[in-house]
C-alpha cells in the first residue's frame, strides 16, 4: 500500500483526459550519494534541495540515497537539516515538507564544513561518504554538484583528487560531476578549467548543466521537429524568413551583482541558454535521440555560426542596461544601484544579436536572439516566421494576410501556437490572421517538473543527453 507522503499537485483538467493515458512512468535511479558544494548558497536552497525532495516524493530518487552539503560556514547536521526544511517549506513546488517523507529525507541529509583551500575538509567528506555507503546502502556511487561561484570549480576538482575522492581512486561504484555555468568566462579560461577537470574525470563523467535544456518545452523542440513530418520539408531557407529567440525576465540581478558584473546578459543567458535553443531549432535530424547523436548535431550548428566581425558588433548587436523604475507601483533600483554593482558599470543587462548559420539549410536566414532583465514581462519563446505567400489572389480582401508563424512557448506558458490566415465568416471574402494553440498543462493535464528535477534525475541515471559536451562549450 502506498504511504501517505503526499503527491505533487496536478492540473486535473475537466474530466478524464485521453492524453493522460500512458504518461510518464517513474525512472528510478541507482543508489547514490549526492554531494552539494555551495550548500549554504541560494541555488541549493531555492532549487537543488527542493528538487531532490520532489524527486523522492515522485519516487524517482531510490530509497538508498544520501545528500551531503559541503560549505565553509560551520554547522551541525541538525542545523543543516533545519535550514533545508525551511528551504523546502518555502520553495518546494509540492508545498511545505510532508511527514513521514520528510523524516526519511532528513535522516539522509548531512553536512560537512570545510575550507576549499584545505584538503582536510575533503577528507572529512570522504569519511562521511564511506559511512553513508555502509549505513545508507549508497553503494559507493557519487554525484558531485558544483553550485559554487565558478572561480572555485577547478579548486574543488583538484581537492577531490587530493583527498582520494576522484573516480580513479574508487574501489566500487561510479562518480559523476555536475558543473554549473559559466564553464570559464573566455575561451582560454574554459580550456584551462577543462584541463583541470580532465585530469580527474573522464568526459562521460562530466555533466555541464544548462537548466534550460531541462525545461519540458525545450525538450519538445526535438519531438516537434522529428516526430512530425509536416515541419521538416519547410524547415529551411526556402520557407523560413527568420527565427526569433527571446528570453525576457522581469527580475533584476537580485543579490547576484558580484557574479553578474563579470557576466552580463551575453555570458549569463545568450552564450548558453539561448544558443542551446538556437542549436536545437537549427540542427539536422540526429540519427537517434541518444546523447551523443543529438550533441553531434548541435555541435555542427555551433561550428557553422558565423563569427561577428568588429563591424558586425555595431551593426548586428544591441546592448542596454536597466535604470530605476516602478514595478506594480513600487520603486525598484536601476542596475548601477544594485548590491555589489559598480556605480559606473557598463555591464549589459539586455542584449540582442543577429546571427547567421552558414550552411545549406540556413544560409542568409537571420536568427534574432535577445535576452534581458527587468523587462515588461517574463516570457521565453522561439518564433519561426515563414516567408510571405508568393502571389496574392485576394486583392483587397487579403490586405490583412500575415506571414505564418510557429511559436514554441517555453515560459510562462508552455506549448506551441501556429498563426495562420482564415476567412472571416460572412458573405464577403475577408481574410485575417488567427492563432491555434496547444498548451501542455491543459493538453496533457500535468504540471511539468522543474528543469532541475529532470536534470538531477538524469545525471543520477547517467543520461547526459541534456547536458553540454565539452566540444560544444569550446565552440560556443
Ligand atoms: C540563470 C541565470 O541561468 O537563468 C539567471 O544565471 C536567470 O540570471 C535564470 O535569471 C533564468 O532562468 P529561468 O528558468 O527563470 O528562465
Amino acid at each position: 500500500m502506498a504511504t501517505d507522503v503526499g503527491t505533487i499537485p496536478r492540473i486535473d483538467a475537466r474530466g478524464p483526459n485521453p492524453l493522460r493515458a500512458g504518461l510518464d512512468s517513474n525512472r528510478i535511479s541507482e543508489p547514490c550519494n549526492i554531494v552539494l558544494f555551495g550548500a549554504s548558497g541560494d541555488l541549493t536552497k531555492r532549487m537543488l534541495v527542493p528538487a531532490l525532495y520532489n524527486l523522492r516524493l515522485g519516487g524517482i530518487l531510490p530509497t538508498q540515497y544520501g545528500i551531503v552539503g559541503f560549505a565553509r560556514s560551520p554547522a551541525s547536521d541538525d542545523e543543516f537539516r533545519g535550514q533545508m526544511k525551511s528551504a523546502v517549506d518555502q520553495f518546494s513546488r509540492s508545498g511545505p515538507a510532508k511527514e513521514p517523507l520528510w523524516q526519511d529525507f532528513e535522516n539522509r541529509l548531512s553536512y560537512v564544513a570545510g575550507d576549499l583551500e584545505d584538503v582536510k575538509g575533503f577528507r572529512r567528506l570522504k569519511e562521511r561518504l564511506d559511512r553513508n555507503d555502509e549505513e545508507l546502502g549508497t553503494a559507493g556511487n557519487r554525484l558531485y554538484y558544483l553550485s559554487t561561484p565558478p572561480s572555485v570549480f577547478a579548486k574543488i576538482v583538484e581537492q577531490l583528487a587530493a583527498a582520494g575522492l576522484g573516480p580513479k581512486d574508487q574501489q566500487r561504484g561510479w562518480s559523476r560531476i555536475i558543473i554549473e555555468k559559466p564553464f570559464g568566462t573566455s575561451l582560454d579560461s574554459a580550456r584551462a578549467l577543462q584541463n583541470v577537470v580532465m585530469k580527474v574525470f573522464e568526459e562521460k563523467q562530466v555533466y555541464r548543466i544548462d537548466h534550460y535544456l531541462g525545461k519540458e518545452p525545450v525538450q519538445d523542440i526535438v519531438a516537434l521537429r522529428f516526430a512530425n513530418l509536416m515541419f521538416e520539408p519547410i524547415w529551411n531557407r526556402r520557407y523560413i524568413d527568420c527565427v526569433q529567440i527571446t528570453a525576457a525576465e522581469t527580475v533584476g540581478v537580485e543579490a547576484r551583482g558580484g557574479y553578474y558584473e563579470g557576466a552580463g546578459a551575453l555570458r549569463d543567458m545568450i552564450q548558453n541558454h539561448v544558443i542551446n535553443l538556437l542549436a536545437l531549432v537549427a540542427m539536422e535530424p540526429p540519427i537517434s535521440p541518444s546523447a551523443d547523436h543529438i550533441r553531434d548535431e548541435k555541435f555542427k550548428v555551433l561550428s557553422a555560426l558565423r563569427p561577428l566581425s568588429h563591424d558586425d558588433v555595431s551593426r548586428s548587436t544591441a546592448r542596454g542596461q536597466y535604470g530605476p523604475g516602478l514595478i506594480d507601483g513600487k520603486p525598484v533600483p536601476g542596475y548601477r544601484d544594485e548590491e555589489s554593482v559598480d556605480p559606473q558599470s557598463v555591464t549589459e543587462t539586455y542584449a540582442s544579436v543577429k546571427l547567421f548559420i552558414d550552411n545549406w539549410r540556413w544560409a542568409d536566414v537571420p536568427f534574432y536572439v535577445r535576452s534581458g532583465k527587468r523587462l515588461a514581462r517574463k516570457h521565453s519563446e522561439i518564433a519561426v516566421r515563414f516567408r510571405s505567400i508568393p502571389h496574392r489572389i485576394f486583392g483587397e480582401a487579403g490586405d490583412q494576410i500575415e506571414s505564418n508563424t510557429l511559436v514554441m512557448k517555453i515560459q510562462p506558458e508552455e506549448g506551441v501556437s501556429i498563426r495562420f490566415n482564415a476567412k472571416v465568416p460572412g458573405p464577403k471574402m475577408h481574410i485575417r490572421g488567427v492563432t491555434m494553440d496547444f498548451n501542455y498543462g491543459t493538453g496533457f493535464g500535468v504540471v511539468s517538473a522543474p528543469a532541475y528535477e529532470r536534470l538531477i534525475g538524469d545525471a543520477m541515471r547517467g543520461d547526459a543527453t541534456l547536458f553540454t559536451r565539452w566540444d560544444a562549450v569550446e565552440q560556443a
